[in-house]
């Protein structure tokens, strides 16, 4: 992480940090009035991964911006402010912004928008001049301002130097000129921005898209912004690409493990039980569909495996799809030395296969075929009887790592 300084309108000391690597493309994340940079936090982070270089402004009066001694939080301030800061980057970020952000962005990319910028992502921005809003907006600031204690993270002058429904009416108007690919994201049960209101912007726009995060009222929070991280990924990937994307290639192992590793998958637990009454059961995220009629499914054992010989003979074995929840469980049964099943609630299914309760889904299979593969053997089920959860959501696993869903 490094510290960026640039200077603003009437020469205002603003800070910025940047993660990432230089020559990647960058983004420019803006936060919303009474915030600070790191409200970016986990969507930095995010895009960071996915290979841009990630610049998180501070505002005037904002963090560890300079907190101008004449007040001046005047909305041309703010504006002249971020073209500034666009300008002395020279680099034509993707512009990322939510609510007061979005104001000032919008009205920045104005005129000269292909000069200054690659693209634009509006969140939570109001787009009409609503008296209401603005007043809950304002109700919303002084409410954030009783709240805080300790150290400010913003000035408190800001609190009413600013015209919200004059600026709310500023940026309906500069929809036409804003000639950059550009996405609203909206919180689907917002107060602050009715949906027919952000639609109708966007079909304003010259190239606008619209996308909504279920749930929320605000995007820009704790447990909302993975979904607005998915978003601004997608939009990246299609409308402002990296131009040199850097393969790596080999023939050796580590190549072919790290590039299987891309192949997104969920996680599932085969389990069995032995002659003896004892029941195994190992991690698997090689689980794959075979047929629909008959109905069979498939996964890939390593011969290594402990449970390997007994699952070779089994008759009946069943494939537990794990849920987000079940990361622990799905450590246990890859780990060395634990007792698998006695830390996991489980209970024998209908053709008497263990199955573990609170999965996502199970499969009970019968033993179609057993084929070699290599260093594992492939063991296809004919599927029994198959049982799932639809209120849930899944285990992922990613480049060696466990992932939730983007929720849409
Ligand atoms: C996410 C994940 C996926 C895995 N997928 C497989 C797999 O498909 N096949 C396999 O043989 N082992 C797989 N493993 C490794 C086994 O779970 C691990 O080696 C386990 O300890 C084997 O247990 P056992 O030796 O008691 O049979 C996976 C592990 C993890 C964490």
């Amino acid at each position: 992480m490094s510290i960026l300084a640039f200077r603003g309108f009437a020469g205002v000391r603003l800070e910025a940090e940047a993660i990432g690597a230089e020559d990647d493309p960058a983004v420019l994340l803006i936060h919303g009035a009474g915030q600070a940079r790191a409200v970016w936090g986990s969507v930095a982070e995010a895009l960071e991964m996915a290979g841009r270089r990630v610049i998180s402004l501070d505002l005037r009066g904002h963090g560890g911006s300079e907190w101008p001694e004449d007040g001046r939080y005047d909305f041309e301030a703010f504006v002249e402010d971020l073209r500034a800061v666009l300008a002395q980057l020279g680099t034509r970020p993707v512009v990322v912004a939510s609510t007061l952000g979005g104001w000032i962005a919008g009205a920045a990319l104005e005129q000269d928008a292909a000069m200054l910028a690659s693209g634009l992502v509006l969140v939570d921005t109001p787009v009409e001049a609503d008296p209401d809003v603005s007043r809950r907006i304002g109700e919303r600031l002084r409410a954030t301002a009783d709240l805080a204690t300790g150290q400010a993270a913003w000035d408190r002058r800001l609190i009413g130097s600013l015209d919200t429904a004059a600026v709310a009416g500023r940026i309906a108007a500069a929809a036409p000129t804003i000639a950059l690919p550009t996405l609203y994201v909206r919180g689907a049960v917002s107060e602050i921005v009715s949906r027919a209101d952000a639609v109708a912007f966007v079909d304003r726009l010259p190239d606008g898209e619209f996308a909504e995060v279920e749930d929320a009222a605000l995007v820009v929070r704790e447990d909302r912004i993975d979904a607005l991280g998915g978003h601004l990924v997608d939009f990246l990937e299609r409308r402002a690409p990296r131009r040199s994307p850097e393969y790596r290639a080999g023939s050796d192992a580590r190549t072919f493990r790290d590039a299987l590793g891309c192949f997104a998958t969920g996680v599932t637990v085969v389990t069995a039980v032995c002659p003896d009454g004892t029941p195994i059961g190992l991690t698997a995220n090689s689980f794959t569909s075979v047929s629909l009629d008959p109905p069979l499914l498939l996964v890939c054992v390593a011969n290594t495996a402990g449970s390997a010989p007994r699952l070779r003979e089994t008759e009946r074995f069943a494939v537990n799809v794990l849920q987000i929840g079940q990361q622990p469980t799905s450590n246990r049964f890859a780990g060395k030395g634990e007792d698998r099943f006695a830390a996991t609630p489980w209970e024998l299914g209908e053709y008497g296969t263990p199955v573990l309760a609170g999965s996502l889904s199970s499969f009970e299979c019968a033993r179609e075929a057993v084929h070699d593969g290599g260093d594992h053997f492939i063991l296809v089920g004919r599927v029994l009887k198959a049982i799932f959860e639809p209120r849930r959501d899944p285990l992922l696993y990613f480049r060696g790592k466990y992932r939730k869903l983007h929720f849409a």
